[in-house]
């Protein structure tokens, strides 16, 4: 079928925490081929967002003390904050709780209502809230979750609900199964879907009583619909189901649907297409369902305490290696779509972490970018030489790299398209090595070392085409330094990874590590260790004099410090500015100073700071300190003058 658009969708996370590296992951995934196809030309909505309507969602709120709606408004920012972390660039981010999508819903079950595909019965057995999964007795043998990623408490239920005929569905799921090799991925979990719809599919409950959270069925507000069910329409929603026949048309069926392995065989392999089939609506074009992530061998857990988040994670990165917090994001993107075979379970382990950046991402990639660059200012200027003679060699590994490349993302397989890449990045550090370039300068060769040179640039011109979808911050910087213009995103893949499209001239830009590679002598312990000194790019955009002026810094003298009740990080100094009366400031600092060793401390102060409600409690200014590592170290007058509190720092 021609095909308009590439419609990627991430399951939408239930937003009952914060989302951890393992959900970034299948993020991650769909954000890598959102841009390999963008990249390509194509029309691209990728979808992502989350899944408020759960039983779950609604417990969290409620021991959090929160009304739900309040609780779910306020988890949208963090999953923004998340995904902006990792460069995620979304078309569409959808909330269950939006008008558009409870509308569609309550639309689609009345549908099936009315054509008896959903008929009002009762369920006895098994619920897991936090799977928010219905299990038959038969499928329990000790009142636990029988997903072994979850093993929690189960709950009896006895109510009446409303049921979906899946059962009705069965037979054609098995044939589209059988007949569309390729539409579950890897091939493996298909069998395990397979075996799963020949066992028998029982028709599915798709409500639950109304506790005053969820959508309402239509007509019989007894009942909320079932979580679920509710959020698998999602897809539909995006996609303009029901409201938009032109966005429709252009966008439907989706081209890749990712989830974990968990969410796979169950929800989206069954429930979905038979609900996909009662609406008459086109199947998707391919379920893909990739495996777990353990942290340091542990399953990710908030009691085990070792929840990896991505935005502190590239914060650490960055810190440790001194490379921009975009460039560490890419090198988390990196790592986890390199370190498994795409569709195994992985282990995340800092270590592992810094090794591959070391090795992939600072020697090879780092190498083949940078001395190649560096050579050709020492050579010719920093301009790109005339070529007299393409290597051939090279020239044929890098269509065959890119055809790898191409192959293998159209078959989800990410780590085989990095390998490829990686093949094309050290047949480039050979052909420089092989070809000893300095001796070539060395001895006059100065046609040959044009070529050697032009050939290496056009080598990591290709690479950094390639790469771009999955660490765009990177290929941007390494696209500048190779002196080109634009950006590869938007240079079409078939240009960019055509050999010989280096136009001589081309003038570089200076040639800095991109991936500066981190001590790891510092890093043996796993926590986090002060970063070697950073070179600081100015990232703040230069001010004027007077704009400085405007700010009333002063000496200040700390005068008590107390505690916040339920803050652990702040503290609630008053300080003597140097006024009548002193001053409250509150000062994020708890966990690195205690209150009596503040006491009688002289320390700076930003006094004209707009006054803050912080917990509560007013603050009249901020105190200034050092940040290493996210570690505050207070700033004070030299200890050896006695300077008076109020005096002006500037
Ligand atoms: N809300 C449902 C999905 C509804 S889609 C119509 C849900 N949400 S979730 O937040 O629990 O999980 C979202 C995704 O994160 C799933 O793809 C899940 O497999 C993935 N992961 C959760 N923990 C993970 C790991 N430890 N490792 C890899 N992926 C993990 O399920």
């Amino acid at each position: 079928m021609a095909r308009d658009c590439f419609y990627i969708t991430t399951p939408i996370y239930y937003v009952n925490a914060v989302p951890h590296i393992g959900n970034a992951y299948t993020t991650v995934l769909c954000d890598v081929l959102a841009r390999y196809h963008r990249q390509r030309g194509e029309d691209v909505i990728f979808a992502t967002g989350t899944d408020e309507n759960a039983l779950k969602v609604r417990e969290v709120a409620a021991a959090n003390n929160q009304d739900t709606q309040a609780f779910v408004d306020s988890m949208e920012p963090l999953f923004k904050e998340q995904w902006e972390s990792l460069e995620i660039a979304y078309d569409d981010y959808i909330r269950t709780t939006e008008r558009r999508h409870i509308e569609l819903v309550q639309r689609v079950f009345t549908k099936l209502l009315e054509q008896d595909d959903i008929y009002l019965g009762s369920y006895e057995g098994w619920y897991c809230v936090s799977d928010e999964t219905f299990f038959t007795p038969s499928e329990v043998t000790d009142e636990t979750c029988p997903n072994p990623e979850c093993r929690r408490k189960l709950t009896w239920v006895k109510e009446e609900n409303y049921f979906f005929r899946l059962s009705r569905y069965q037979d054609r799921l098995l044939e589209h199964m059988t007949q569309n090799p390729g539409w579950l991925r890897p091939d493996y979990r298909a069998n395990e879907v397979i075996a799963f719809t020949k066992a028998g599919l029982k028709d599915q409950s798709v409500s639950r009583i109304n506790n005053g959270w969820g959508i309402p069925v239509p007509g019989d507000e007894k009942h909320v619909i079932y979580v679920w069910f509710d959020a698998l329409l999602n897809y539909l929603t995006v996609a303009g189901y029901l409201a938009d026949e032109d966005k429709f048309r252009r966008t439907w069926p989706p081209s890749v649907q990712m989830m974990g392995k968990d969410i796979f065989v169950r929800f989206h392999c069954t429930l979905w297409p038979a609900m996909l089939m009662a609406l008459g609506v086109e199947l998707p074009e391919m379920l893909v369902g990739h495996g777990f992530w353990t942290v340091d061998g542990d399953k990710i857990s908030k009691s085990r305490g070792n929840v990896v988040y991505a935005k502190e994670l590239v914060a650490e990165l960055a810190g440790l290696s001194g490379a921009s917090p975009r460039v560490a994001s890419d090198a988390i993107r990196y790592f986890l779509l390199r370190e498994v075979p795409f569709g195994l379970d992985g282990d995340f382990s800092k270590s592992a972490l810094v090794g591959r950046f070391n090795s992939d991402l600072a020697n090879d990639l780092g190498n083949l970018l940078n001395r190649t660059i560096s050579m050709l200012h020492r050579y010719f200027g920093g301009e790109v030489p005339p070529v007299r003679t393409i290597d051939e060699a090279l020239r044929d590994a890098a269509a065959r790299a890119a055809a790898e490349v191409d192959d293998a993302l159209a078959g989800i397989q990410f780590s085989r398209a990095l390998e490829a890449i990686w093949g094309l990045v050290s047949a480039g550090n050979r052909y420089v090595e092989q070809s000893a370039p300095w001796t070539l300068h060395r001895e006059g060769k100065e046609t040959e070392l044009a070529d050697v040179l032009y050939n290496a640039l056009e080598t990591a011109r290709i690479v950094t085409a390639m790469v771009n979808p999955f660490m765009p911050t990177s290929a941007l910087e390494m696209w500048r330094q190779l002196g080109l213009d634009g950006d590869p995103g938007s240079t079409p893949w078939s240009d960019a990874v055509k050999f010989g499209a280096l136009k001589p001239g081309t003038k570089a830009g200076s040639a800095d590590p991109v991936f500066p590679r981190i001590d790891t002598r510092r890093t043996a312990k796993s926590e986090p260790v002060t970063p070697p000194v950073k070179s600081h790019k100015q990232e703040k955009p230069v001010i004027q004099f007077d704009e400085f002026k405007k700010l009333d810094i002063r000496i200040a003298k700390i005068i008590a410090a107390e505690k916040i009740e339920g803050a652990d990080k702040l503290l609630k100094l008053s300080v003597d500015v140097g006024e009548d009366d002193p001053r409250t400031v509150v000062a994020g600092i708890a966990q690195f100073y205690g209150p009596d060793e503040l006491t009688g401390r002289r320390i700076v102060l930003l006094a004209n700071l707009a006054p803050a409600k912080i917990r509560g409690v007013e603050s009249q200014g901020m105190l200034l300190a050092a940040d290493v590592d996210g570690r505050a170290i207070l700033l004070q007058p030299d200890p050896a003058q006695d300077t008076p509190a109020g005096a002006t720092v500037r």
